[in-house]
């Protein structure tokens, strides 16, 4: 079978979510080898797994595609996503890291097991993944992909939860690591801050008339969209591209910044307290960053 991911094998975390499902039917129909993870939990995390998701989708797929029920969070479950792919396809060549949860608790009220909740899934799941998938690629030789799932509710804003926000901003560290550190082994980490309707967004409120009319915008997201830009990260035409941040938003695809200096201001007999109130920081205050969530900065219907 032709395709940009033929002959590849592909790990899909969360794989039975909007953006998984989609990703996993885009990667098949372009040639990859499937192994469809998914806890089948609630948005949140919390409460039972349904371990029918990933069989249901991988039987949707067909025969290049086969189930995983295990947590991203535990990780032997991790070890054995990528056990299955060896054994049951032979290698494996990209992983694609979207399992994750959310629940929109502000900062003040998020309790300690739901802080550790969202850490463990979002950061310590993508995590324990690649972890194990680096060991097979290095095993292997010839490389590797990952791509993580972060958000701009983490690399912009959002207006206060922070358990959510700190695990993804933890993914964008995790990626640039991975991909800093492995390249001379020909692993590759990029990662995609997706913009797509799911249950995800259906929790954003809609009690004024101007949070309805967000919402009404986010409900023509669509999760297919996010597809291509997956795929594409894991094939050989993306041979160099690592240490990225994407954005994407249904026909809207983006480069995103990464933090570096600015401004600057230097006093070579050093700075007191007094000195940074009177001019330090009247002298940076033209390029602080505007207290801003996602909706400050994507001003324009989605495209
Ligand atoms: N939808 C958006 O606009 C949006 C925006 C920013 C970031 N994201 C991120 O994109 C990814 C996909 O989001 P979605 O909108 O499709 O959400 P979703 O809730 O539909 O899918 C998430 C999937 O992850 C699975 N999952 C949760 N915990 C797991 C675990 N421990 N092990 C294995 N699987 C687990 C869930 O069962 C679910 O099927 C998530 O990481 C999310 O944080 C989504």
């Amino acid at each position: 079978m032709g395709g940009i991911l033929s002959g590849k094998v592909v790990l899909i975390t969360g794989a039975g979510g909007a953006i998984g499902r989609a990703v996993a039917h885009a990667a098949a129909a372009e040639g990859a080898s499937i192994v469809v993870n998914d806890l089948g939990v609630p948005v949140d995390g919390a409460g039972a797994a349904d371990d029918s998701v990933a069989g249901a989708l991988a039987r949707q797929i067909g025969p290049r595609a086969i189930a995983d029920g295990g947590s991203v969070a535990d990780a032997a479950a991790a070890r054995a996503m990528v056990r299955r792919a060896v054994d049951h396809f032979g290698r494996l060549d990209a992983v694609i890291n979207i399992a994750g949860v959310i629940s929109l608790t502000k900062v003040h009220r998020i309790a300690e097991a739901e802080w550790r909740r969202s850490i463990d899934i979002n950061l310590t799941g993508a995590f324990l993944v690649s972890r194990a998938a680096i060991d097979q690629f290095i095993a292997q030789g010839g490389g590797g992909a990952i791509v993580h799932f972060t958000s701009t509710a983490a690399l912009i804003g959002n207006w206060g939860f922070a358990h959510y926000a700190a695990g993804k901003m933890g993914v964008v560290g995790l990626s640039r690591s991975i991909a800093l550190g492995l390249r001379r082994h020909g692993i590759r980490s990029n990662c995609i801050a997706p913009m797509a309707w799911s249950r995800m967004l259906a929790l954003v409120p809609e009690d004024t008339p101007e949070r309805a009319g967000r919402v009404e915008q986010l409900r023509q997201l669509k999760p297919e969209k996010v597809a291509p830009l997956a795929v594409g990260l894991c094939a050989d035409t993306a041979a160099d591209v690592s240490g990225q941040i994407f954005a994407v938003r249904n026909d809207e695809i983006f480069i995103m910044s990464q933090p570096r200096p600015i401004r600057g201001i230097h006093n070579g007999d050093g700075w007191t307290p007094e000195g940074v109130g009177s001019t330090v920081l009247p002298a940076l205050s033209g390029s602080f960053t505007p207290l801003e969530a996602t909706e400050g900065v994507f001003t324009w219907p989605p495209l």
